[in-house]
């Protein structure tokens, strides 16, 4: 395992991800009830941007690094970082499992999944002080058999939501497990709604992907991504995007405000761009 997110973090990537979590966790609170969120592929939930990993890419420049300018479409997600940065200081940036429990209540409960062992230590620091927060020292899919369909002590958590944000160290073979581990999961937990990130290098490398999507036991399937340029090679990662499985109502309205903003603050070329699409159609 080579890859340390601390080299990407606050890139266009992270940065879609995260606006859409945070849609994601609003849609899913608007009830009281409360939400299990297990985040399989965690990271260290604080990066430095003026560290020296994030400063030998400059990733982050082309991300969170563009959104300088108040954006109406991307408030929720400025918000967030902002509150994030009033905590821990102002060239941090924050992973998922500091998202999930800022935008997430007392009610709900997060578990966190790290694979590497300095990462997991820096992710228990990070998340010390909020104590909805579980920090687990695993293989994400396999928590994603073990942790589902969740349980509290008191009583079953019948609300989830489930956060698959591989390294894809391994390209397009990460499919190879993660599909077959979220079919596995929906068996277990068919109400969950799970996210799952990919890279987009050439868009029409992923068509056998969406068809198998397809086949998914879901009641339905939204694929939402966002181009920073032509995907016209298959080196660079010019885009990424979100399977969203059994999204929460009106997530698809949701979007079609974040994504365009996101597509517009984030585009290097006249190639950038959003799309949404049902890949399974709500009943
Ligand atoms: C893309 S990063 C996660 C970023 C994080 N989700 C965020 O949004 O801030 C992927 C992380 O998964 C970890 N990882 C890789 N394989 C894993 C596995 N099988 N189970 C759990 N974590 C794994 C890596 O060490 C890395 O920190």
């Amino acid at each position: 395992m080579n890859y340390r997110h601390a080299f990407h973090a606050g890139n266009h990537a992270d940065v879609l991800k995260h606006a859409v979590l945070l849609e994601l966790c609003d849609a899913l609170t608007a009830k009281p009830a409360p939400l299990f969120a297990l985040d399989t592929h965690a990271g260290r939930g604080l990066y430095a941007l003026d560290g020296a990993p994030a400063r030998r890419t400059g990733e982050a420049d082309d991300g969170i690094g563009r959104l300088t300018a108040p954006n109406a479409g991307l408030r929720r997600y400025l918000e967030a970082i902002d509150a994030c940065r009033a905590e821990h200081g102002e060239r941090i940036y924050p992973g998922s499992p500091w998202l999930l429990a800022h935008a997430l209540r007392e009610q709900d409960r997060i578990a966190c999944c790290e694979i590497v062992p300095d990462e997991v230590e820096r992710l228990r620091v990070a998340m010390a002080s909020r104590p909805q927060v579980a920090v687990h020292a695993r293989d994400g899919y396999g928590a994603l058999h073990a942790l589902l369909p969740p349980r509290s002590s008191e009583a079953r958590i019948g609300r989830g939501l489930v956060l698959i944000d591989p390294a894809y160290e391994n390209q397009m073979g990460e499919f190879d497990i993660a599909l077959p581990a979220l079919r596995d999961a929906l068996g277990r937990f068919p109400q969950g709604t799970y996210a799952l990130w990919y890279p987009i290098k050439l868009r029409r490398a992923l068509q056998p992907v969406y068809r198998r999507a397809a086949t998914l036991p879901a009641k339905s399937v939204l694929a939402a991504e966002v181009l920073v340029r032509k995907d016209d090679s298959p080196l660079r990662m010019n885009g990424s995007g979100l399977l969203i499985v059994n999204p929460p109502w009106k997530l698809d309205n949701r979007l079609r405000v974040v994504l365009p903003a996101l597509a517009q603050a984030l585009g290097e070329d006249a190639g950038a761009g959003w799309r949404m699409d049902w890949i399974v159609s709500p009943p």
